[in-house]
């Protein structure tokens, strides 16, 4: 099975238009009616031409569309639909990523659903989606738009810790991920030092939590490294909680156990840059660091980051049409 989503212009407006009757119209009615299903193949063509749209097939054919629809500093999602066919194959999920993907570089991605629609309010939910406006029977639901950071060495891996620690105040989660090696720890290195808190940052290779005092007016930092935790339920047998309304919480090995912790959390993933890796390792130079470039993806998840910049309509086009 092979899955596909590409970017489309106004020469896809007829697919583009025959997936959303088709998904639209297999849905139960709705009152007022979707827009989606008024649209005409005209209107679709000339949404395209302002700023595109993406396409996903299955082995071939079209199942699942989207519109993009720049406004500001973010995307609109519109039109998303999978036709039913095709539901259930991670036709959505791939539709979303590639929505992100095309919306890099701008600071969200917005979406309007119906609150009848409880399922579809639940999809986005779980996309780390938050309910930002209410005016029935329309939810508006926000996500922001992870950034992208290139760093090459270590100490710029300690200077992205310091500037993300800027914008961290106490009862805030940080979920750290990445191979071995990736960086985690000078990460926290430099955010911990940015925080002004006491002790050395180091890998917990025995301790599974440490706490770091407050050095001033600033948050403690409590510094978890979960990777010999086996689930949620033993990072929950540390007791956390009591530290965690004060502190700043930065987790290693966080994902898949540490989201429980708090209703948002900055995600930070850590990986080698790809093609980079040869470059510099094994040079030998004296005092040089092996040059290992990392790529880190910040995103902000949940209420706590949820103002995500004005919806006002600029016009202006962030989103390239692709054809
Ligand atoms: N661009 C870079 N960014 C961060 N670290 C780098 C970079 N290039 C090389 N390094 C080196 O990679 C190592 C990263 O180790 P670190 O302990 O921070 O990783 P970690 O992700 O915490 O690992 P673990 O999973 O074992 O806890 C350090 O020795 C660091 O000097
Ligand atoms: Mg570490």
């Amino acid at each position: 099975m092979s899955l596909s989503v590409r970017r489309v212009g106004p020469s896809s407006a007829a697919t583009v238009h025959a997936l959303i009757q088709e998904a639209f119209g297999s849905r139960p009615p709705l009152d007022p009616p979707a827009d989606a299903l008024s649209d005409t193949v005209e209107a679709i063509a000339t949404r395209l031409a302002l700023s595109g749209g993406l396409l996903a097939k299955l082995d071939g054919e079209p199942v699942g569309t989207l519109l993009l629809e720049p406004v500001g500093d973010g995307v609109y999602i519109r039109r998303f639909c999978v036709v039913s066919a095709a539901r259930g194959t991670g036709v959505a999920q791939a539709m979303v990523q590639a929505a992100t993907e095309a919306a890099r570089g701008t600071s969200w991605l917005r979406i309007v659903a119906r609150e009848e629609l409880p399922r579809t309010i639940a999809f986005w939910a779980r996309r780390g989606f938050v309910q930002t406006d209410r005016r029935s029977p329309y939810v508006e639901m926000v996500r922001p738009v992870p950034s992208f950071h290139e760093v090459p060495t270590p100490e710029a891996m300690r200077a992205l810790g310091a500037e993300v620690a800027e914008e961290l105040q106490p009862g805030d989660l940080v979920l750290l991920t990445g191979e071995l090696g990736a960086g985690k720890t000078t990460f926290t290195q430099g955010l911990g030092a940015a925080l002004g808190v006491e002790g050395r940052i180091t890998s917990p290779t025995f301790i599974i939590a440490r706490e770091h005092a407050a050095g001033g007016d600033g948050p403690e930092l409590v510094h978890v490294d979960a990777y010999r935790l086996g689930s949620a339920a033993e990072l929950d047998d540390l007791d956390l909680d009591a530290a965690l309304e004060e502190a700043v919480t930065v987790v290693e090995w966080g994902e898949g156990k540490a989201e429980g912790l708090a209703e948002s959390r900055m995600q930070v993933r850590i990986t080698r840059t790809p093609g980079a890796s040869d470059t510099g390792a094994g040079s030998g130079a004296e005092g040089a660091e092996e040059l290992e470039p990392r790529t880190v993806e910040i995103t902000r998840l949940g209420p706590r980051w949820a103002r995500y910049g004005h919806a006002e309509p600029t016009g202006r086009l962030t989103v390239e049409p692709a054809d």
